[in-house]
């Protein structure tokens, strides 16, 4: 299992030091939610941010903007140095265009899917995709439960996968925990974000040991 804790349930007083443990870790990515308050009811922080993280992060950013318009930012996202770029269906007009200008920039492309949303939105631009990340809470905030038909929904989207023989990987955020990480690997998830189950722990980079199924 790909594990990518997020970076928004780290301690914003001690961000370099939170960094560094999961440069240590066994942490493959390091998620990053950006949100506009617009597109979701929170605001959490920007490029600025992202560009300090980077300074001390040895590993990739996998950014997930919760934006209207991320097409307005790709540049941006990948002078921050973000490896990937994660932006929701339900935010682009234009989403085959948004994935072909994510990609002329240099990112892997993903495309993230709210719970309501069903993975048939995907079927014209899986073959496309890097990623998709499917969203096991509704975004926003961290701490907040997972889903249970994210299970049935994982499968569902790992049927598309192989139908269309896209090369596409499927992430999951939101509730993941050592509980909830077994029931999407079973249904074909190959990537978790992880935020408070992770900087909550007493041992983080146990926490994080525990989701490397
Ligand atoms: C929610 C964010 C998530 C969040 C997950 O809108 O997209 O990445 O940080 O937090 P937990 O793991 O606490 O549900
Ligand atoms: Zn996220």
């Amino acid at each position: 299992m790909i594990v990518s804790p997020s970076l928004l349930s780290a301690d914003f007083g001690n961000i370099q030091r939170d960094v560094e443990m999961i440069n240590a870790s066994e942490a493959d990515w390091l998620h990053i939610d950006v949100m506009d308050g617009v597109f979701v009811p929170n605001i959490s922080f920007g490029f600025p941010v992202m560009k300090a993280v980077a300074r001390t992060l040895k590993k990739p950013m996998d950014v997930h903007l919760m934006v209207v318009k991320p097409e307005n930012w790709i540049s941006q996202v990948r002078d921050c140095g973000a490896a990937i770029m994660n932006v929701h269906q339900e935010a682009c007009l234009h989403l085959d265009r948004t994935i072909h200008a994510i990609h002329d920039a240099g990112m892997k492309a993903a495309v993230t899917l709210n719970p309501s949303t069903p993975v048939c939105m995907l079927e014209d631009v899986i073959e496309g995709l890097d990623m998709v990340l499917l969203m096991s809470v509704n975004p926003g905030f961290g701490g907040q439960s997972f889903i249970p038909g994210t299970v049935e929904k994982t499968r569902r989207l790992k049927e598309l996968i192989s139908r269309t023989g896209s090369k596409a990987i499927i992430e999951i955020d939101g509730g993941i925990t050592d509980r909830t990480c077994p029931l999407v690997a079973g249904a074909g998830a190959d990537a978790v974000v992880a935020g408070s189950y992770v900087f909550s722990a007493a041992d983080p980079m146990a926490a994080i040991h525990s989701l490397k199924i």
